[in-house]
């Protein structure tokens, strides 16, 4: 089965083609970092008209690099939540009206779903079942994923979500959009150990975070603090090294607590090289790390291609020949067949 992967749900327009019998055929990205980081953050609705006007020649540009052709193509899957409305709808109406224009079955996707099965796409890959960190711009959350399509929330974030816990910090030291990879880079010039942020909800029973503490505390140190290069280096290490450190403690903790030794980490947090560091320290404790190779790590069509074909082959999620449009801007990861 070859399927056409539509990714639309912020602001990354990412198109692919996967085949179950070959593998990954193509991946292309058109990120809209440029347009929005004059804004500070992401512009709904600039998201949506820039997705309208880079969807259709990135779908060429990756059907000729996949040589192929629509008429080789057997379904079509599109993100259809969570994400933002205006943009989720690009790719599911043009998902759609391809679907009916070709006759094939289209399949809307979970976008936290593709992010847990991203890492399915290397060639060292997990076995269910196995515990995720699905860390994101929207998302962060320890999953149990008992097998394909079922999955247990164990813990999650009361308040901001990592990733925007590390655009929210990166903005107070005055670094541009997107924060977390300005954030990290800005961290390497730190002095380790200047100022030593807590480690919120740690001592507390349980799995889940909450971030937006370290958001004041890194406020308070910067006016606390003489305000110049140096400062704001040693508040980025001091951050980072606070949210990685909590991270990596509840991915322990759900490890023991299921009795499991897979860790699957992914969304764009995981991309982070501080957290994959300290996370290599758990594989001398027999407990196996699997990541998305780094272009897959951030919001791409080869996961929701991957998902969407894998989708249809175990026949969980029934596609559709009626291409009604439906899109989920909140959608729960435990909740996808009852969408
Ligand atoms: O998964 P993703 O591309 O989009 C969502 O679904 O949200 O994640 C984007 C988030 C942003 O908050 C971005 O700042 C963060 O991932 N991010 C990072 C790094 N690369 C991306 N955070 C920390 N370190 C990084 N290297
Ligand atoms: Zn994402």
């Amino acid at each position: 089965m070859r399927v056409l992967g539509i990714e639309t749900s912020c602001d990354e327009t990412g198109i692919a083609i996967y085949d179950s019998n070959q593998g990954l055929l193509a991946h292309k990205l058109y990120s809209q970092i440029q347009l929005h980081a004059q804004f500070g953050g992401v512009v709904p609705e600039l998201a949506s008209r820039d997705h309208i006007q880079k969807i259709i020649p990135l779908i060429k540009e990756t059907l000729t690099t996949a040589k192929t052709t629509l008429q080789d193509i057997n379904a079509i899957a599109y993100t259809a939540g969570p994400g933002l409305v205006g943009a989720l709808l690009v790719g599911s109406v043009l998902g759609a009206s391809l679907g009916l224009a070709l006759n094939i079955p289209t399949i809307g996707v979970h976008h936290m779903e593709s992010h847990l099965l991203a890492s399915m796409l290397e060639e060292n890959r997990p076995n269910f079942p196995f515990i995720a960190l699905l860390v994101s711009g929207g998302h962060t959350m320890l999953v149990l994923a008992q097998k394909f399509g079922s999955y247990e929330i164990l813990g999650e974030s009361v308040d901001d979500a990592a990733g925007e816990a590390f655009d929210k910090v990166a903005k107070m030291l005055n670094l541009a959009y997107p924060g977390g990879p300005a954030l990290a880079k800005l961290a390497e010039r730190g002095t380790p150990q200047r100022f030593n942020f807590p480690r919120p909800m740690v001592n507390r029973a349980g799995l889940d975070f909450s971030f937006s503490g370290l958001k004041t505390f890194a406020l308070n140190t910067l006016h606390e603090n003489e305000d110049n290069d140096q400062t704001r280096s040693d508040i980025a290490w001091a951050f980072q090294d606070a949210v990685t450190d909590t991270l990596i403690i509840k991915c322990k903790r759900a490890l023991k607590e299921t009795n499991l030794n897979q860790l699957v980490i992914a969304g764009g947090v995981s991309a982070n090289k501080t957290l994959r560091s300290k996370l290599s320290i758990l594989e001398q404790q027999n407990i196996k790390i699997f990541y998305p190779r780094l272009e897959f790590c951030t919001d791409n069509g080869a996961m929701v291609a991957y998902t969407g074909c894998q989708r249809l082959l175990s026949q969980q999620q029934h596609s559709t020949l009626s291409y009604e449009v439906k899109v989920s801007p909140r959608w729960a990861i435990t909740e996808i067949d009852k969408r």
